[in-house]
């Protein structure tokens, strides 16, 4: 247990803390017919069940844990040396085991266990009968190369079932997977591989994407001239391109899949055993490897993917995230498959052919769980509602987001335009480095309020404190923090502990720091109010940029807004917005800008009154969807882009965002 943050003096906490000025009054209690059959089904039992966690949480995770399949039983279940945890140990399990074989002796055998849909409109169903038995020939194929426990593979692949397979049959054998997201460029592999000392890398020919093939094979041949570990290439092939194909390095999945026994036993591996290895960047340049284990990220993946979700057996669950993100490892494979779910997959991009094509997959497929970004409703919500109201979305459930703070104005069309106000929205926080949500709702439990992730999940506990470590009182902002380590954390930044003790452990005192501004309103819900190292001082007052953001989303002609500073010699700093307006009828004109500057200053007051706004077609974006306020940053502020933007979607961006400079 972290020490008890001693008292700090408040004077010495009003320069560190963060002034909060978004004002919500909506709640959305869970329907009684949503609640009736909900695993957890009223707000009562969600805080019963809390205070018992934290009462005794090694009780509680222990309890979580003996609801999948161990090999052997831990004999100790969590052991704390700050900032080192461990879960669960001297017990021996497998991810892979328990995502599939335990389904084959139930009568989930032959049920769905993936439905994927390529971007061309081509559809495979596999049962989880059908996905085990590929995944014991890919173990098969993986080991007769040289693959086993503890050797490191690079997976680099569009959304394909067979990403899906590779990073099972990794897990069955003990390997540490390291999937790198495919719209990486070859650089950025470079670097991924280099950093894991990767032995193999699985790649596909290409992708399809927004109608185009993309080459993925290239990359990787450009990447393997300075990746000296990696010694074979399995390539899948998906889009029928010429790719070259090195002799003796590089094979065709199918070529060895043809010749692989259907057989393989699942390893039994420490609890504490590397699963995988996820690339997520810092601040600063390198990329940090972030490691997750075995058994700890096993139980939270798991059991927070049946709570969060309210996972029932018929329904049919859809996550838009790629697996190259951690999203995708939690909440597309491994969490609903060891729940034994029906997973939706789709190759492609939202707007193929058209803005309609999700909730035509939704109609078509009868998904019940649906769950995005902030970025995929606001880019939703400009494409316009014809391309909703098309389509038939009653089989839909329980609605979800995760990646980003959701404005309330762009949670209330989701609640309204996709959910028809059935469904109830988690709002779902959480990082790569935590494994899993950390907080959200539960559907028939938790009064929603538009725009706050609410109440952390039982068994993890955050707060909002000041610089000190002190709690800070009811709507004051301050700093995110997980006061105890909880079974899925990071154990460290692979190769980099030093750095992990720095990021994570360093800022206040016993905790682990998100790196997030957050304040908690009077009923003990969270708001986030983005990354600290987007908040900013204005005139003395400290604000988060993403509640400015919120009031300019909630303007009726906004579809995207990013706050940044700039340095203000009178001010501190002054607040630019760059917006992009919805489409049909809203000009870009002088007098729109004006009357945005005095729409935030009704919604929070004059102190948030952008001193700039910059109408923008588009705003650049990480490929994972998340605005670069840090481009932004440095072009609001008039100098040159000179950071590192590997990671940027489309780089024509920048050039429109520059041109619009002097408008
Ligand atoms: C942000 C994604 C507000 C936050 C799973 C966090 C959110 C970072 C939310 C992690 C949310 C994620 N509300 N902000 N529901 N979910 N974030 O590692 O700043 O890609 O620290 O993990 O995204 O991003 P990552």
């Amino acid at each position: 247990m972290p020490p008890k943050p001693k008292n700090g003096d408040a004077a010495r906490n009003a320069a560190t803390s963060i002034e909060s000025v978004l004002k919500e009054k909506r709640v959305f209690k869970p329907s009684k017919a949503f609640a009736a059959t909900a695993h957890i089904s009223s707000f009562a039992a969600y805080e019963r069940l809390y205070k018992l966690a934290e009462k005794n949480p090694d009780k509680y995770w222990s309890d979580v844990a003996g609801k999948y399949h161990w090999f052997k039983k831990w004999k100790k279940v969590s052991l704390w040396k700050e900032p080192h945890a461990k879960w669960f140990l001297g017990g021996t399990t497998n991810v892979c085991y328990n995502a599939l074989d335990v389904h084959l002796t139930s009568g989930r055998k032959n049920k769905a266990a993936l439905i994927w849909e390529g971007e061309p409109g081509d559809e495979r169903t596999m049962t989880y009968s059908q996905l085990h038995r590929e995944v014991c020939k890919f173990s098969n194929v993986l080991k007769k190369r040289g693959i086993g426990k503890g050797d490191r593979v690079a997976i680099y692949m569009g959304m394909v079932p067979e990403l899906a397979i590779a990073m099972l049959a990794c897990a069955r054998l003990g390997a540490t997977h390291n999937i790198i997201f495919g719209g990486f460029s070859s650089q950025a592999l470079v670097d991924r591989i280099n950093d894991a000392k990767a032995k193999m890398v699985i790649c596909a020919d290409g992708a399809f994407r927004r109608g185009q093939k993309i080459n993925l094979k290239s990359a990787v041949d450009a990447a393997l001239k300075d990746t000296p570990s990696v010694e074979n290439v399995i390539v899948y092939q998906r889009t029928g391109e010429t790719v070259t194909m090195a002799e003796g390095r590089d094979h065709w999945w199918h070529d060895l899949m043809n010749l692989a026994g259907d057989h393989c036993d699942a390893e039994p591996l420490d609890a504490e055993h590397p699963l995988f290895i996820l690339y997520t960047s810092g601040s600063t340049g390198k990329p940090k490897g972030i490691l997750h284990t075995t058994g700890g990220y096993m139980v939270h993946a798991a059991n927070s993917h049946r709570m969060v979700f309210d996972l029932k057996d018929d329904d049919i669950y859809w996550c838009t995230a790629d697996i190259g993100w951690v999203t995708g490892h939690s909440y597309v494979v491994y969490g609903p498959l060891i729940n034994g779910a029906t997973v939706f997959m789709y190759e492609g991009a939202p707007n193929y052919p058209d803005w309609g094509r999700f909730w035509s997959m939704i109609q078509r497929h009868r998904i019940t769980i649906f769950y995005t970004a902030p970025t995929a409703i606001r880019a939703f919500i400009r494409a316009g509602d014809e391309w909703v109201n098309k389509f038939d979305l009653s089989s839909l459930r329980l609605l979800g987001t995760v990646g980003e703070p959701i404005n309330p104005e762009a949670w209330m069309w989701y609640y309204t335009a996709i959910g028809k106000k059935k469904c109830p929205v988690v709002d779902t926080w959480w990082q790569t480095e935590t494994g899993g949500i950390m907080i959200s709702p539960l559907p028939g439990a938790t009064p929603l309020k538009p725009g706050t992730a609410t109440r952390p999940l039982p068994g993890i506990s955050v707060d909002v404190v000041h610089k000190d470590g002190t709690p800070c009182k009811a709507n004051e902002g301050g700093f995110l923090v997980v006061k105890r380590p909880w079974p899925s954390m990071l154990r460290t930044i692979y190769g980099d502990d030093e750095r992990y003790k720095k990021q994570y452990w360093s800022d206040i005192a016993g905790m682990y720091f998100t790196g997030d501004g957050a304040r908690k309103d009077k009923d003990g819900y969270i708001w986030i109010m983005g990354r600290v190292d987007d908040v900013v001082n204005v005139a003395g007052h400290r604000l988060g940029t993403s509640e400015v953001e919120s009031a300019l989303v909630a303007h009726a002609r906004v579809a995207e807004a990013a706050v940044v500073a700039k340095p203000d010699e009178l001010k501190g700093s002054a607040l630019v917005a760059f917006v992009t307006l919805k489409s049909g009828g809203a000009n870009p004109t002088l007098e729109l800008k004006e009357e945005l500057r005095n729409h935030v200053a009704r919604e929070i007051g004059p102190i948030a009154k952008p001193d700039e706004i910059r109408f923008t077609e588009a705003l650049p974006k990480t490929r994972s969807g998340k605005i670069m306020r840090r481009l932004l940053r440095e072009l609001a502020g008039g100098g040159e882009v000179k950071g590192d933007v590997t990671t940027l979607e489309d780089f024509g961006i920048l050039e429109k965002l520059r041109q619009n400079d002097d408008d």
